[in-house]
């Protein structure tokens, strides 16, 4: 949910923009290139090197934290982090290729604004758990694009915490290392963000979307129709840190479910918005997108399963129109960009994706005309905004690891 405060808009490596399926793929590497040759210039060979994608969710949006569907899919695009012991003291040294330097001592105070506050509640909630390697360094990279809404901070969490337990030698569940990446962004960043970001990070299965259940953290992998590609599509506008708006929504959805006297919005049917009382109105409108989403996130799991990219384009659209207008999540560029990739050739269906208000939006795409969609789409998008966009044609990648 969190971006990386003073990100520039760009990972720093070797970015090439308008990538296709191939290229896109091949760059799953490069960060973790990047990282090990930067920590072996510095400091020698690391024992260890870790890898995390970001994601991009194609259907079930702010439905995770009210315990409902979810069916995101990890992205070419990791954060690496290449670490060794250090020698002595009980320090953490860490560079960043994007941010520059930091040491910090284990019992520092942490501070929210910090770019290394993920690493720094990564460190600390480890140790609460037991878990602490001794001092360490690591150089870290990353081919995720901070701030538009395919999680680079998860990401790095996961990256971190995987590296953390290899160093001090212990091994945990994915579902375990997601919970505490969450708690990060919970305790110490303070944004009240849900566990998908990070649970997909962890857990993603290569070639494959996972449809998660965020109550029992229960992943089904689900395959992408053969003849359907996705495109994740940066509409070049960037939303503020740690949006406020999120907390809001979030609350809105616990007042909703207490009015219902339900434990979260994932036990409503539509048939109980009629019980929202009127000074709930816009609560019942947040309602209603959850419990729809929920029922489209299935939907769109099982047009999957069955080939039917068709319906699952449609299931996006209606998504979209829920998130704009029933959750108001999305933002103009967002609204601009998803008309116009709806309304490019081959587009099955188009919506917003994460958090909202900025950043990207995904559309699942005919395979045979992809590289049309993407002349349309880069096309109509500079004339109707000004500005340049990014495509990536994506294949699934697979979570975080060693
Ligand atoms: C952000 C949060 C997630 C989720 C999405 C919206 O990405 O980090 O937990 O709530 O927004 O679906």
């Amino acid at each position: 949910m969190t971006e990386l405060a003073g990100a520039e808009m760009r990972p720093s490596g070797d970015f090439q923009p308008n990538q296709g399926t191939e290229e896109a793929a091949n760059r799953a590497a490069q960060a973790k290139e990047r990282a090990a040759t930067h920590h072996k210039r510095r400091w020698g060979s690391p024992t260890l090197v870790s890898r995390a994608p970001g994601r991009v969710n194609l259907i079930g949006e702010h439905t995770d934290y009210n315990d409902g569907f979810v069916l995101p899919m990890a992205l070419p695009f990791d954060t690496s982090v290449a670490a060794s012991r250090a020698p002595g003291g009980s320090e953490v040294e860490i560079h960043s290729e994007g941010f520059g330097s930091v040491v910090f001592d284990l019992a520092d105070s942490i501070d929210s604004g910090d770019w290394s506050v993920h690493l720094r509640g990564v460190c600390r909630l480890l140790r609460e758990q037991g878990v602490d390697p001794g001092p360490w360094r690591a150089s870290i990279a990353t081919d995720i694009p901070a701030g538009a809404n395919l999680s680079s901070s998860a990401a790095l969490e996961v990256a971190t915490i995987l590296v953390v337990l290899g160093l001090a030698g212990v091994e945990w569940p994915p579902e375990a290392i997601a919970r505490l990446g969450q708690r990060v962004e919970n305790e110490v960043v303070g944004v009240p963000s849900g566990i998908m970001d990070q649970l997909i990070s962890a857990t993603a299965v290569s070639g494959h979307a996972s449809l998660i259940d965020c109550r029992s953290l229960h992943s089904e992998p689900v395959p992408i129709p053969t003849d359907a590609v996705v495109a994740v599509i940066d509409t070049s506008t960037r939303r503020r840190l740690a949006d406020s708006a999120y907390a809001d929504r979030r609350d809105a959805c616990q007042r909703a479910a207490a009015a219902l006297g339900i434990p979260s919005l994932r036990d409503a049917q539509l048939s109980d918005l009629e019980r929202l009382p009127p000074r709930l109105s816009a609560e019942n409108r947040r309602a209603r997108h959850v419990i729809t989403e929920n029922q489209r996130t299935l939907e769109a799991a099982q047009a999957m399963v069955n080939g039917d990219a068709q319906a699952m384009g449609t299931l996006m659209n209606s998504s979209h129109n829920s998130l704009r207008h029933d959750y108001e999540v999305s933002g103009p560029a967002l609204d601009q960009m998803v008309v116009i990739a709806q309304t490019s050739p081959g587009c099955l269906g188009a919506r917003m994706t994460g958090g909202g208000f900025a950043g990207c939006a995904v559309a699942l795409v005919s395979a045979e005309r992809a590289s049309e969609f993407r002349t349309s789409v880069m096309d109509r998008y500079r004339q109707a905004s000004g500005k340049d966009t990014v495509i990536w044609l994506c294949k699934p990648s697979p979570g975080g690891s060693l």
